[in-house]
């Protein structure tokens, strides 16, 4: 948004503001003269401290759409990988933004394997519930604070990654904000889907013309792009799956050989196709899945860990396996295995973001998005289907990344 778009934003805010603005208002004027009680009159005046003004820092939705006082939130009040168990939807109240902070309400949010990873408190034993779930939205700008409307406007839209998704608004730093130029689900699949599989190939892959890749969960979230870009760097693309109908859409995004391994044996597919073996494994399931990839690899191959998602609903998160031969195996291939944790390359995520984003909007890159209507209940709509998604996704049934819709309960025009 231009700066004077963004100043003329500014000031309707102010000549508009919404009645929860006024409510807010009168809150902090009671608050104020609540406070009155304990001022001390001093040589005949109030002595009072400075005034707090910060109810003026913020601007609040210029278009009229109203913000409800409360608002519907997952929260983790138990750990646990089964997510109905540890998680419930409450009522909260819709939390304001900070000086440097932005209101967003949420219009998708986006569904990940680790999802139960976080419910059960893998990310960090040091976390106890309650805490907030759900890793990446996507929606608009409806209040921000001071510092924060120098960059943004109410009305603007933004996509983020952080925990606390699973909500129907939610407060972020404005540093943390990435800016994308529709409220559209698919840059919602580049946030963690698409960034994990660009960067860990950029910085790990070394790919280049005619290298073998096999990349495992292809036709998921984050497969879908890892098959995509490895084709970009001209390498020769294998890609396992479960259905037919998943091999079908990996072919339409270039897979060169799907192979759907609920039919077909894929060790003895990849010794048929790749005789001197798989360059570069990207590979997100863990247990026989990861056995087969290290034994297909070529000398000097390298295989990236994305993931182990057969384990994750394991009570220790981990899929079984015999990793006593690992090292033998790597030595006699002068093989390699890396793992990869988005988090741990949050310096490149900016940039990449960008790329994608831009690969996106020039129909360069499929961002293929399910949002369920072809589960037993049908499409993910509101924080209740979370729960549905995420079993969803447990039953290996998605084509692309998991996606709910967060509909408006309240007027909005925006
Ligand atoms: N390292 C990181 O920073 C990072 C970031 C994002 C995601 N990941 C990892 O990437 C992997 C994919 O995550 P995602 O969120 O994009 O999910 P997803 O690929 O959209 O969905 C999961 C897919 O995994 C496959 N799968 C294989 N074995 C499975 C099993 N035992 N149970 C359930 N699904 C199984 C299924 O497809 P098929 O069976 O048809 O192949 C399923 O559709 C996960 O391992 C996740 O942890 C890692």
């Amino acid at each position: 948004m231009s700066w004077t778009a963004q100043g003329r934003a500014l000031l309707t805010s102010w000549a508009t503001q919404s009645g929860r603005l006024r409510e807010h208002h009168q809150q902090l004027r009671l608050g104020l003269l609540g406070n009155l009680g304990r001022f001390r009159l001093v040589g005949g005046a109030w002595s009072r401290p400075i005034v707090d003004m910060s109810y003026s820092r913020h601007f609040l939705d210029f278009q009229g759409s109203s913000i409800p006082t409360s608002m519907k939130k997952l929260i983790a009040t138990k750990l646990s990988p089964n997510f109905r168990e540890a998680v419930a939807l409450h009522r909260v109240p819709v939390p304001l933004p900070g000086d440097d902070e932005l209101l967003v309400r949420n219009r998708f949010v986006g569904i990940n394997a680790s999802d139960i990873n976080f419910s059960a408190g893998r990310y960090n034993s040091l976390v106890k519930p309650p805490f907030d779930v759900g890793f990446e939205g996507i929606g608009e700008v409806v209040a921000l604070g001071l510092s924060a409307s120098s960059k943004y406007a109410v009305g603007q839209t933004v996509a983020y990654f952080r925990p606390g998704a699973f909500a129907e608004y939610i407060v972020l730093p404005a540093k943390e904000a990435v800016p994308v130029p529709t409220v559209k689900p698919e840059f919602l699949s580049l946030l963690i889907s698409g960034t994990t599989a660009y960067i860990s190939l950029k910085e790990l892959g070394e790919l280049s013309e005619g290298k073998t890749v096999l990349v495992t969960a292809a036709a998921g979230g984050t497969g879908q792009f890892a098959v995509q870009l490895a084709k970009k760097a001209k390498c020769r693309v294998l890609g396992t799956c479960s259905s037919d109908e998943k091999s079908g859409f990996l072919k339409s995004i270039g897979c060169d050989r799907p192979i759907n391994y609920k039919t077909e044996h894929v060790a003895d597919v990849l010794k048929k196709e790749c005789p001197e073996g798989v360059d570069v494994v990207y590979e997100s399931v863990g247990g026989k899945m990861f056995n087969l990839a290290v034994n297909s690899l070529a000398t000097k191959g390298r295989l990236i860990i994305i993931g182990f998602i057969s384990g994750y609903q394991t009570p220790t998160g981990l899929p079984p396996g015999n990793v006593e031969m690992l090292p033998a195996k790597l030595l006699k291939k002068s093989a390699s295995i890396q793992g990869f944790f988005l988090f741990h390359y949050m310096s490149e995520y900016q940039a990449a973001m960008k790329h994608l984003v831009e690969m996106c909007e020039d129909n360069e890159l499929t961002c293929e998005v399910d949002f369920g209507d072809m589960s037993p209940e049908g499409k993910f709509t509101g924080l209740e289907s979370v729960f549905r998604a995420i079993d969803y996704m447990y039953t290996g049934k998605n084509i692309g990344k998991i996606v709910v819709e967060l509909p408006h309960s309240v007027n909005s025009k925006l």
